[in-house]
């Protein structure tokens, strides 16, 4: 499990564990907390660094590692448009050295968390597996050249590989496991609330029905739960990609209304100027999912919302 000591990663070692599989934790703490996954045996490794992919090859040898959860990666889409070459480092680096690991230990069976963001601003109103990528960032960028990685490592060398693209995950499945970085929208709006400010709307001026954007928010739990119906599934060489997500969207201002509700504070947002690269909705098509991993998400936005207030208040 690589970032197995990030948010979503950490959700994915619980639910292993808890099942009675041995992991290892690969991660190099720059965004990740060791107290996430307490006793798991742990690989203090950044994947992008020099000699990174021999060091990984031994510990799949050493602990006959028969799959693996590729979660590590900067993910900030800001930052990545400031520093291109090391998000290009870190996240295509470390994809490169994964596999070239993968391919010298005869290890064929990989989970790789991608994300909406490889399509961009797709102008349909429900994103399925088949529209076209055009990533306008440079996150979305690197993620979906690990996608096309991961599909030439197939080709060549038989790699059994499934690309999760994540949609908006949110939530906690244990209040120990919340996200901690204010980089989306529920965690900042709490920031906001916490400090007795009103939350904030960027735009309230897209092509929506209020007017503020749209996006699909999936449980974190739900999320997690997909990757180990990926990893069961993955059988014979070839690479496919599915949608995360819940298959329907929420505005900005349906979310800031749940946070009221949830925490019970005054959470009348101001609307500001909106922020450069969001497209008015991006919900996912999550029939192929449904269809070929048999997974679905079972958590709505409410859900969602109190399992992330919990979380909040709790640590
Ligand atoms: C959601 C909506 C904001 C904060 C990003 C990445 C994506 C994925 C998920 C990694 C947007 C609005 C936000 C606020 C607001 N990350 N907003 N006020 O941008 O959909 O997706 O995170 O895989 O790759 O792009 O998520 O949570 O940043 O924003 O109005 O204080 O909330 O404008 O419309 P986003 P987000």
């Amino acid at each position: 499990m690589t970032g197995g000591a990030g948010y979503i990663g950490s959700h994915v070692v619980r639910l292993l564990r808890d099942r009675g599989d041995e992991v290892v934790v690969l991660d190099d703490f720059s965004t990740g907390r060791a107290s996430r996954v307490a006793d798991a045996a742990l690989l203090d490794l950044d994947l992008s660094s020099p000699g990174a992919a021999e060091i990984l090859r031994r510990t799949i040898d050493e602990h006959r590692v028969d799959g693996i959860v590729h979660t590590a990666a900067q993910k900030e889409v800001g930052d990545s448009m400031q520093r291109p070459t090391y998000y290009m480092q870190q996240n295509v680096g470390g994809m490169i050295n994964l596999l070239d690991a993968m391919e010298s230990s005869g290890l064929h069976r990989l989970v790789f968390s991608s994300s909406a963001a490889t399509y961009g601003e797709p102008d349909t109103d429900e994103v399925d597996e088949e529209t076209r990528c055009d990533p306008i960032n440079t996150y979305g960028e690197t993620k979906l050249i690990g996608e096309w990685l991961c599909r030439r490592s197939a080709d060549a060398w038989g790699l059994a590989v499934f690309s999760l693209r994540y949609f908006n995950v949110a939530g906690a499945g244990w209040p120990d496991l919340g996200d901690t970085a204010s980089l989306n929208l529920i965690p900042m709006v709490f920031d906001r609330l916490v400090g007795g400010d009103k939350p904030r709307v960027f735009g309230d001026d897209y092509p929506t029905p209020d007017g503020s954007c749209i996006r699909d928010y999936v449980h974190v739990l739900d999320l997690a739960e997909a990757h180990l119906t990926a990893l069961d599934a993955l059988d014979g060489a070839g690479h496919s990609v599915f949608n995360i997500g819940t298959g329907h969207g929420s505005s900005v201002f349906e979310v800031v209304e749940e946070t009221g509700r949830v925490t019970g504070l005054d959470a009348t947002p101001e609307v500001v100027d909106r922020r450069p690269g969001d497209p008015a909705r991006l919900v996912a098509n999550v029939d192929k999912a449904a269809a070929e991993l048999s997974w679905r998400a079972s958590r709505g936005l409410s859900e969602i919302v109190a399992s992330a207030w919990e979380a909040r208040t709790s640590h």
